[in-house]
């Protein structure tokens, strides 16, 4: 049921899989390389819309652990754009309230990259008003991976019972502990499908695949968004 007409439900935790750089970038006669640095003047539009909207945790799908499989050129580029980016915008993201969190394996990085991630991190760890979690090199079921590893280990040096396993032992072990489930997940450029994107965090979110390409997805995008996921009803099983 609908709260108030005037009273938007917002979600507080908005999760995207920001999709689309390389067909917009060739159906516009440019490189893909070009089509990823569009993308990142949506990830600021979305910010910025993310916060005016009350949305508290942003999370993006910027890189996959199976990303690592594209051509080297691709991926040094993507990897010399996150680097550029967060020098570029960490001190604008600190003054918008905003905190930074990446997810996702840190040992596959250059050491100028990891310094970058750190540097986010931890020049963004007193913003309050929105976490934006960036997802690089992440994958689902290596996340699931680790996590039973740590926990198979607990339970072999005795600091955890079989029967103490349950399922916030499970969520409290995956690089998003302490981050709520998202309420919505969105997929740009068509594909319905969430390639390894926090599958077990997704148990009940909603999910919205418009077909716009990623560098085309900005501020009034996102607000269709909000008014595409405040018509939903969630039931959680439940009637
Ligand atoms: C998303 O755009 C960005 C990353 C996966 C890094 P793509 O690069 O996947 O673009 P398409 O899907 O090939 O158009
Ligand atoms: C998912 O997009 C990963 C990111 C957006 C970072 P992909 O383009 O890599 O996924 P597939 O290959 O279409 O499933
Ligand atoms: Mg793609």
């Amino acid at each position: 049921m609908r709260v108030y007409m005037n009273q938007k439900r917002i979600p507080a935790h908005v999760a995207i899989i920001m999709d689309g750089n390389g067909r917009w970038a060739e159906a516009h006669g440019k490189e893909r390389y070009e089509g990823h640095i569009e993308g990142v003047h949506s990830v600021k539009k979305c910010i910025k819309a993310a916060l005016r909207n009350g949305v508290k945790y942003l999370t993006l799908y910027a890189f996959s652990t199976e990303n690592w499989g594209r051509p080297a050129e691709e991926v040094n580029a993507l990897m010399e754009l996150f680097c550029k980016s967060v020098m570029d915008n960490t001190a604008e993201l600190a003054g918008q309230g905003v905190r930074v969190r990446m997810i996702g394996r840190r040992d596959r990085f250059s050491e100028r990259v990891c310094h970058h991630l750190n540097a986010i991190e931890e020049q963004t760890a007193a913003g309050e008003k929105l976490t934006l979690v960036l997802a690089f090199d992440y994958s689902s079921r290596d996340e699931i991976k680790s996590a039973v590893r740590s926990i198979a280990a607990a339970v072999a040096e005795g600091r955890l019972s079989v029967e103490q396993i349950s399922e916030q032992t499970i969520s409290d072990a995956l690089y998003t502990a302490e981050i709520p489930d998202p309420d919505f997940i969105v997929r740009t450029s068509g594909e319905c499908r969430l390639s390894n994107f926090l599958l077990w965090q997704a148990s009940y979110a909603e999910m919205y695949f418009p077909s716009v390409m990623w560098p085309e997805f900005d501020e009034n995008e996102f607000d269709k968004a909000m008014n595409v996921y405040a018509e939903r009803n969630r039931r959680y099983g439940k009637l």
